[in-house]
């Protein structure tokens, strides 16, 4: 492939920009009384405006020549089918083949049938607790469920779980414990009873150090009740059954999670345990569907009709036309207050790249920093430098039009904010000072459901997918998470003897020596 900016579209775009100056929105919504309509798109309850962007049709349509050029037709096929789509790592990204419902022949290999029987087991399973036909050693119904798990084996389905919770009545609590210091653990832990708390590990590899200290601290608070045996309350979700059968989870206990789904693609697998458990299967269900019809949506629409595609291209020209660092993800529900964690790791994870897939240096930016929080919150804390910061910076407001509560005076003040966030944003008023002209796409959902947030869920992931094809990094590695583990085990032995640590770097050496001289002996 060509070097990316020398390519025919790059250059193409470049002198667009140059063209369009500093072109004010305002200027392109006068000059066009159908921008509305013609700079958004609609699929199946969910409205992307997208009109309150520094673009044009003739930006549109050089970024989708953009896209066509950069082959992202054939990549997502290629995405689609089982092709080798992770090459560092030399197999398929099968997110989609999780929610699809169809047979898909991965070497010799239909993958359906082991993705039905996952699913049947999570259906008998989840019923089985939710009825209190499967519990404890104690016989007593299980109200609680605590997972255990870190990056993608946490972040989804506590998003999910979270979003979801209108959903939740006759579920246990489910509770998310991830982080390594312990007082994430004990907090947790101290409001549940080990009798009624059904605790799962989720970890693909089943040696993510986190994941499994925090797993011996609970299994040690579970023998407590239970004895030794604590296998009733024990669940695992791995691609690394034995390990978890050698910790004690028993074996029919252990739900599959395949080399073939990325940890930050996993919540439509087994990992997405604890959101069924919470929500009960047939939402879970509803999930995945929500998932396949934006799947469907992703490989059938014209690019130029397509929410992933126009998302990932407008992300591009900001990224690369615009030299915009940052990208803001502004959910205005209390419920998605997650998403911005979830999409940082689907995103910076996945596009926080300086070398392409053929091994070469980039010679563009990629990954841009994603960050955000809830709306109005966000009004309060950051939204000043949006506004009149010096640094352009893109946006998502994400909303439903209908809430779960019936407090729809406070709906609509919720509302009011983000549709005035968005053309302060764009129209500012120069004369105070406000420059306006800042980016923003609004994404409306008409009910935050299971379905609707499987399409929300599956929408960012074609985003960066689309993003990562057009740069030409490998979406679904990140060798770059290793280099600190490694360190991190080597430092973990010099911290036990009182010998000073001269093996580093004069400031790694004086830390953890200070650290050393101070911590409680
Ligand atoms: O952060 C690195 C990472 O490998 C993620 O990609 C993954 O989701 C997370 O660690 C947890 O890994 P595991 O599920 O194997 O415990």
């Amino acid at each position: 492939m060509s070097t990316l900016t020398q390519s025919r579209a790059w250059l193409a775009l470049k002198s667009h920009r140059e063209a369009l100056g500093g072109v004010r929105m305002t200027a392109l919504f006068a000059a066009d009384p159908q921008r509305f309509e013609n700079f958004s798109l609609r699929q199946d309850g969910i409205l992307l405006d997208y009109s309150k962007n520094l673009v044009n049709a003739e930006t549109m349509q050089l970024l989708v020549a953009l896209a066509r050029e950069r082959g992202v037709g054939d990549e997502m096929n290629r995405l689609f089918t089982g092709g080798i789509v992770n090459t560092s790592e030399m197999r398929p990204a099968l997110h989609t083949a999780l929610r699809s419902g169809q047979a898909l022949i991965v070497d010799g290999t239909d993958l359906l049938p082991q993705i039905r029987a996952t699913l049947a087991r999570m259906r008998d399973f989840t019923g089985g607790v939710r009825t209190g036909s499967i519990t404890g050693r104690s016989g007593k119904q299980f109200t609680d469920v605590v997972n255990i798990g870190i990056g993608g084996s946490h972040l989804g389905p506590a998003l999910a779980t979270r979003a979801l919770a209108p959903y939740a009545s006759g579920g246990p609590r489910v509770h998310y414990v991830s982080n390594v210091d312990a007082a994430a653990v004990e907090g947790t832990l101290a409001q549940l009873d080990p009798a009624t708390t059904l605790v799962i590990i989720a970890s693909k590899t089943f040696t993510t150090i986190e994941t499994l200290t925090n797993a011996h601290l609970v299994r040690d608070w579970l023998r407590h009740v239970t004895g030794t045996a604590v296998g009733e309350q024990l669940v695992a979700v791995t691609a690394n059954a034995q390990r978890a059968v050698d910790f004690g989870v028993a074996e029919d206990r252990v739900f599959p999670f395949w080399d073939w789904v990325g940890g930050r693609y996993s919540l439509w697998s087994a990992v997405g345990l604890p959101v069924a458990l919470g929500v009960g299967m047939d939402n879970f269900d509803e999930l995945l569907l929500g998932a396949r019809a934006m799947d469907a949506h992703f490989r059938d629409a014209p690019f130029e009709q397509s929410m992933p595609v126009t998302l990932a291209l407008l992300g591009v020209w900001y990224n690369n036309f615009f030299g915009a660092a940052s990208h803001a993800i502004l959910p205005y529900d209390e419920s998605l207050a997650l998403l911005p964690a979830h999409l940082q790791q689907l995103d910076m994870e996945s596009s926080g790249k300086s070398i392409t897939r053929d091994g070469e240096a980039v010679d563009c930016d990629t990954g841009a920093v994603i960050w955000g929080a809830p709306g109005t919150d966000a009004q309060h804390s950051f939204f000043q430098l949006l506004h009149q910061g010096t640094r352009l910076i893109p946006a998502d407001f994400i909303a439903a039009c209908r809430p779960h509560h019936a407090a729809h005076g406070s709906h609509a003040i919720l509302l009011a904010n983000f549709f005035a966030q968005t053309a302060a944003l764009m129209n500012g008023a120069p004369k105070d000072g406000f420059p306006g002209n800042r980016p923003s796409n609004s994404i409306l959902v008409d009910k935050l459901t299971p379905r609707t947030l499987g399409m929300l869920l599956a929408l960012y992931e074609h985003k960066v997918f689309v993003q990562n094809t057009i740069w030409g990094v490998n979406a679904f590695d990140q060798p770059g998470v290793e280099l600190g583990k490694r360190l991190a085990s080597r430092i973990l032995p010099e911290l036990e003897g009182g010998d000073a640590v001269t093996a580093h770097d004069a400031s790694t050496n004086g830390l953890i020596n200070f650290y050393k001289a101070n911590r409680d002996s």
